[in-house]
């Protein structure tokens, strides 16, 4: 696809300004510069046009000019993606859905929760919680994410483990086609088998197929009793072997967060200080209802991990102190970039008995190549983020050749290339790794019914 002439952008934005009223619009040159890029260190592809509808009426407004004009639109939310789902490859517009971040319903009757596709996740967690239920999915950056984004991405989190991804919450949408039509798919009830799972496809089409303007989300009662613990080890593998014999002994915590020592080093000390000598950590924990029955389910984890290696199991004896170890889990990511000038991070998954194999692997992988490799995330449920560490651009070719010899362990080992970042750019030439010839085709066939003129996020996912 070609980017579109000054002369079409033109006529897009006068049409646009007059729909819309010009407030609705920015072209300032940093801003067009902020909305094409995300979290995926795939650097910047500027938008033409940033453009803020208020109400599904103009969503569905702006999709109808832009396509009258064969100007390309991307959608967007707080782009804390991490594959490159929001960058603007093609130019065009960028839509962003962050002026429409109301909270509409929560009912604690029908446990569900209507919201627009802005509002921040961490707001409408917050929300529930004051009411006594519970959203689970907690991608790490919930302090900023949307709901939207999480929704386009299938986003994940730490509590996937016991509770499921985004797609597990989501029971309806408004969705407004790539031509402008409005449709609802989904329902509000627990159970609903009428026709296709339209849901199913539409959470995780990466902005490809549409845009979410109203969500329909489940919630459950917010479990009444939460304990934490730091289980410390000397190395990542003897942890990835504990987590192994955890879940194999049937406890089923809420979260197994795993951190080999360059992700502990990273955060260390920065409003959380990890014991002396933390070669690699877990950080687990419990929920349920009953105090003593969450706290014996902690101690049976506990006595297990230290079977297997763990050296020292530090308590969270309170919320502030719980508060802060998570928040040196969440800023992992953010703060491996200050280890290295560059960083690319996977997001592969392993049937989770294969953990501790699949991080000897990636290890294996950057020693041969002469590079660093740091392993963190949910073992638990298998998803590790390797992330690569490397200090001039040069190196792009051998991280890029690291990068593909990880996917293809991934897939040997019975997984997949991506757990919740997503395909976007940064993994397209990865997917016909792990799916045949005939499921690409059954995609870009689902693609063109819903796009055949394919201005919906151009460029993402499906490989050229
Ligand atoms: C995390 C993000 C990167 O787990 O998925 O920190
Ligand atoms: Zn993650």
């Amino acid at each position: 696809m070609n980017r579109p002439t000054k002369q079409q952008l033109d006529s897009c934005r006068a049409a646009l300004v007059e729909a819309l009223g010009s407030d609705a619009l920015k072209s300032d040159p940093d801003a067009l510069s902020d909305y094409g890029r995300d979290e995926s260190d795939l650097g910047t592809t500027p938008a033409d046009l940033v453009v803020l509808p208020r109400t599904t009426a103009e969503v569905s407004r702006v999709l109808k000019i832009a396509r009258e004009h064969r100007v390309p639109v991307t959608p967007c939310g707080a782009r804390s993606g991490k594959s490159g789902g929001s960058m603007p490859v093609h130019g065009g517009i960028v839509l962003t859905l962050e002026r429409m971040n109301a909270i509409k319903e929560i009912s604690t009757e029908d446990l569900v929760a209507v919201v627009e596709p802005g509002v921040v996740t961490g707001d409408l967690m917050k929300a529930v919680e004051a009411k006594g239920l519970f959203y689970p999915p907690d991608p790490n950056s919930w302090g900023w994410c949307t709901l939207g984004g999480n929704i386009a991405e299938n986003a994940g989190g730490p509590r996937a483990l016991k509770y499921g991804v985004t797609r597990e919450y989501v029971l309806g949408m408004e969705w407004v086609m790539p031509d402008g039509e409005v449709l609802r798919v989904g329902r509000r009830t627990i159970k609903g088998v009428a026709g296709y799972d339209l849901v199913g496809l539409l959470v995780g089409s990466e902005g490809t197929l549409g845009i979410a303007t109203e969500i329909t989300l489940q919630l459950l009662p917010l479990p009444r009793e939460v304990q934490t613990a730091l289980l410390v080890f000397s190395d990542v593998r003897q942890a990835a072997r504990a987590v192994s014999a955890i879940l194999a002994a049937g406890v089923l915590p809420r979260t197994l967060e795993l951190m080999d020592d360059l992700a502990v080093k990273a955060v260390d000390g920065k409003g959380f200080n990890f014991p002396p000598e933390t070669g690699a950590c877990v950080l687990a924990e419990v929920d349920g209802n009953v105090p003593e029955a969450v706290f014996g389910e902690l101690a049976r984890l506990g006595e297990i991990a230290e079977q297997h290696g763990a050296k020292e199991t530090w308590l969270a004896q309170d919320e502030g102190q719980r508060e802060k170890l998570w928040a040196a889990r969440r800023t992992v990511s953010i703060a491996l970039r200050g280890l290295a000038k560059h960083k690319l991070s996977e997001d592969l998954v392993v049937p989770r008995s294969r953990i501790p194999e699949m991080i000897d692997r990636c290890k294996a992988i950057g020693q041969a190549l002469g590079l660093t490799v740091a392993t963190y995330g949910h073992a638990g449920d298998g998803n590790l983020h390797a992330n690569i560490l490397f200090e001039s651009a040069d190196e792009r070719p051998k991280v890029d050749e690291a990068l593909r010899q990880m996917a293809v362990v991934a897939i040997e080992l019975g997984g997949t290339i991506t757990g919740e970042h997503g395909i976007g750019v940064a993994k397209k030439d990865l997917l016909p790794l792990e799916q045949a010839p005939a499921v690409l085709a059954l995609q870009r066939k689902l693609k063109q019914v819903f796009d055949p003129e394919g201005f919906m996020n151009p460029g993402k996912f499906l490989p050229d």
